[in-house]
């Protein structure tokens, strides 16, 4: 499906792009993304290892090149946002993919759509709860539990702030 940049916040003039599930071909450079953006290819959430990489998710291609990518993991009838990220800026790739994973928790009769942030992450706490998705727990020391099963979880994250804590948010369908 083809988006264009038709948001008030997105730069004038941006590209547009095409968003798809992810396919088997898509591996190579999934890795590599979810390497340079979260240090593994391995993700914890509230203590559970996810490996990344295996999970279902969407792309963001623009002109063929890679330009978001989103994971995601659906049990117990919710669905989990596992990572998701924009590579190239925020000119709306990343709401897209959003709306992309909402509109299939929705088809596949999830009861949320969910994600974990962390306490550094005030990008992120800004962008899900701008897009209606509220804050239902503070996991405290939860990422201090996570590194035991992914110790590359690195210690400061943004703005120099100590990564400790897991905050969970939750849009309801
Ligand atoms: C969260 C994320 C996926 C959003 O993707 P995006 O493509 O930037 O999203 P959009 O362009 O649709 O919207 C971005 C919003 O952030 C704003 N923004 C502008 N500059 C920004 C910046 N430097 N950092 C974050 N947000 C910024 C945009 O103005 C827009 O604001 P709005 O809520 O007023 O519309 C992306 O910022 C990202 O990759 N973050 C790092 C990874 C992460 O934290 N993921 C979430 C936890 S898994």
């Amino acid at each position: 499906m083809e988006h264009t940049m038709a948001e008030p916040t997105q730069t004038p003039g941006a590209h547009s792009f095409d968003i798809r599930p992810l396919e088997e071909s898509d591996k190579g450079w999934v890795r590599d993304a979810l390497k340079r953006y979260w240090a593994s290819t391995r993700q914890v959430t509230k203590n559970r290892l996810h490996q990344a990489d295996e999970l279902p998710g969407f792309g963001a291609f623009r002109d063929g090149e890679p330009v978001g990518l989103l994971t995601y993991d659906i049990r117990d009838g919710q669905c989990e946002i596992v990572t998701h990220n924009s590579l190239a800026g925020h000119g709306g790739i990343g709401s897209c993919l959003l709306a992309e994973v909402r509109k299939l928790a929705r088809e596949r009769g999830c009861s949320r759509l969910w994600c974990i942030t962390t306490n550094d992450n005030m990008p992120a706490l800004r962008f899900y709860q701008r897009r209606d998705f509220e804050i239902v727990a503070l996991h405290r020391d939860g990422v201090v539990a996570a590194r035991k099963l992914k110790p590359e979880i690195p210690e400061v994250g943004m703005d120099g702030i100590q990564i400790r804590h897991e905050i969970e948010l939750e849009y309801k369908l």
